[in-house]
């Protein structure tokens, strides 16, 4: 189905009850709903946004257009949750309806003043000949309401295209930095910085100068933190072509690890790293509590469509995956919070050949001696996905082409990591697979849309040890 851009642009606002709940029904009527991950009521999520912590729990919103499986008129949701596992539904946050955010509130970030959770977002907004303005607006929460407080960023400095969003804010010696994800006018991407003593007045302080000076043509959701010492900026680059194994999905999302200098805006670092070998992962943002970084991305893909779409929704958020840099790799494991979710025991086993029927979401904990290996999950009739290892090769391989209904085929079915295997933590939610390698040393996310009959786990290979726990 083809969507007009008056039916693209349609405000929540306009929308009848009955026509919600003609949504929700659709929507609820959908095989492959999550079980444990954060998904839209109806509609399409994409990034998450403004992840704080305040007032004794996680706040978590994300891109939300409520009225079908496509980009239009993005919306906030919000979600919150006292353990980063059981997340509490808030409804809308944030409806866009100034001329700033006419056509869209786009990604942005979170942050606590004066007691307050204040955001700051991009406006999207476009003219009668649509060309595009984007503007970056600082709000506050008030009764579950994002209450517009200012325009902080009016304009694009010289030098960018419109194609500047996705500001993310940290507060540093009282004072506050916002990068923002940017296009030069020369068409390549680069992330820039602001800096603000009191949210009114941003000076822009300039390009944060890296060693990728054309790497693709624009970068999308930045986040910049110290870890372990050292300086991570993520983002995700677009216009980035295969190479090797690396880069297959249509758009990337990675990191560099160094040193930020705020003076000089110089960023010394090393290669930059994709921060997940899956097929669907996107726009990811982190936030820190308690000296836990803790990141969650988009378990999606702008423009392509998935089998949900005809339910009228699409995509999920990860689970949310604590990060350390160890010996200066980037480590990241799913939260320590997760094990709560365990219910029943259904797989306790070692050996050679295991193989068992499965519930439909479960956490898997695989243990081998490092040799080859075949694990295929959710198998049933001629339907699994496989994870292969190859130890002469290093390679592990995530192979999805018969794992049920096929989408974004064009991209390829396979995903391959160069790698030497002794683990596996696996989480498996009714369309959706988490693959944690080597106890945070790699990380794999895919939708999966596998039919509904009971499903079994094979294990073929190496001498390992299996554990599995039933999820709800
Ligand atoms: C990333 C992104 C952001 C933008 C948002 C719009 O997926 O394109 O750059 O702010 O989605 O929904």
């Amino acid at each position: 189905m083809s969507w007009t851009k008056a039916e693209r642009y349609r405000s929540l606002r306009d929308v009848s009850a009955l026509e919600m709940e003609t949504l929700r029904t659709k929507t609820a009527a959908s095989p492959w709903r999550f079980g444990y991950h954060i998904q839209p009521p109806t509609g399409l999520l994409n990034d998450p946004n403004g992840f704080t912590y305040y007032n004794g729990e996680y706040h978590m919103f994300y891109q939300w257009f409520p009225l079908g499986p496509v980009h239009g008129l993005k919306h906030w949701y919000h979600v919150t949750s006292p353990d980063l596992v059981t997340w509490t539904d808030r409804g809308v946050a944030l409806v866009p309806e100034t001329t700033e955010d006419s056509h869209g509130a786009y990604s942005g970030s979170g942050f606590v003043k004066d007691g307050e959770l204040h955001v700051m977002y991009t406006g999207n907004h476009r003219t009668d000949d649509w060309t595009r303005h984007t503007s970056q607006v600082i709000g506050v929460l008030r009764d579950g309401k994002i209450e517009r407080r200012n325009v902080a960023i009016p304009d694009v400095p010289a030098g960018y295209t419109e194609h500047f969003r996705d500001p993310k804010v940290w507060l540093e010696d009282g004072a506050y930095y916002a990068v923002v994800g940017a296009q030069r006018t020369d068409e390549t991407g680069c992330v820039v910085l602001y800096h603000s003593v009191d949210l009114d007045d941003w000076t822009f302080l300039g390009e944060i100068k890296t060693g990728l000076d054309s790497f693709g043509y624009m970068w999308e959701c930045p986040d910049v933190f110290e870890l372990n010492g050292q300086h991570v900026l993520v983002f995700s680059p677009q216009g980035i072509e295969p190479d090797g194994h690396r880069y297959h999905n249509i758009y990337q999302s990675g990191f560099l690890i160094g040193k930020l200098d705020v003076e000089t805006l110089t960023f010394t670092h090393g290669a930059f790293e994709e921060l997940d070998f899956g097929f669907d992962f996107y726009a990811p943002q982190t936030t820190e509590q308690d000296g836990r970084r803790v990141l969650v991305g988009w378990m999606g893909l702008p423009e392509i469509e998935y089998p949900t779409d005809r339910f009228g929704w699409a995509h999920a958020l990860t689970l949310p995956r604590v990060l350390t840099i160890e010996e200066g790799m980037l480590k990241q494991r799913p939260v320590a919070e997760m094990t709560t979710l365990r219910q029943d025991t259904f797989l306790d086993a070692s050996g050679t050949s295991i193989s068992v029927a499965t519930p439909d979401r479960y956490e898997l904990e695989v243990k081998t001696d490092g040799s080859d290996f075949t694990l295929d999950l959710l198998q049933v009739e001629n339907e699994s996905l496989v994870i292969r290892y190859d130890a002469t090769a290093g390679e592990l391989t995530i192979d999805r082409t018969n794992a049920g209904e096929p989408f974004a085929t064009e991209f390829g079915t396979t995903r391959t990591k160069a790698i030497h295997v002794t683990s596996l933590h696996v989480f498996v939610d009714s369309s959706s697979v988490e693959c944690f390698v080597n106890d945070g040393e790699a990380v794999a996310t895919l939708r999966v849309f596998p039919s509904e009959l009971e499903k079994q786990l094979r294990y073929e290979g190496a001498t390992a040890s299996l554990t599995g726990w039933t999820y709800q």
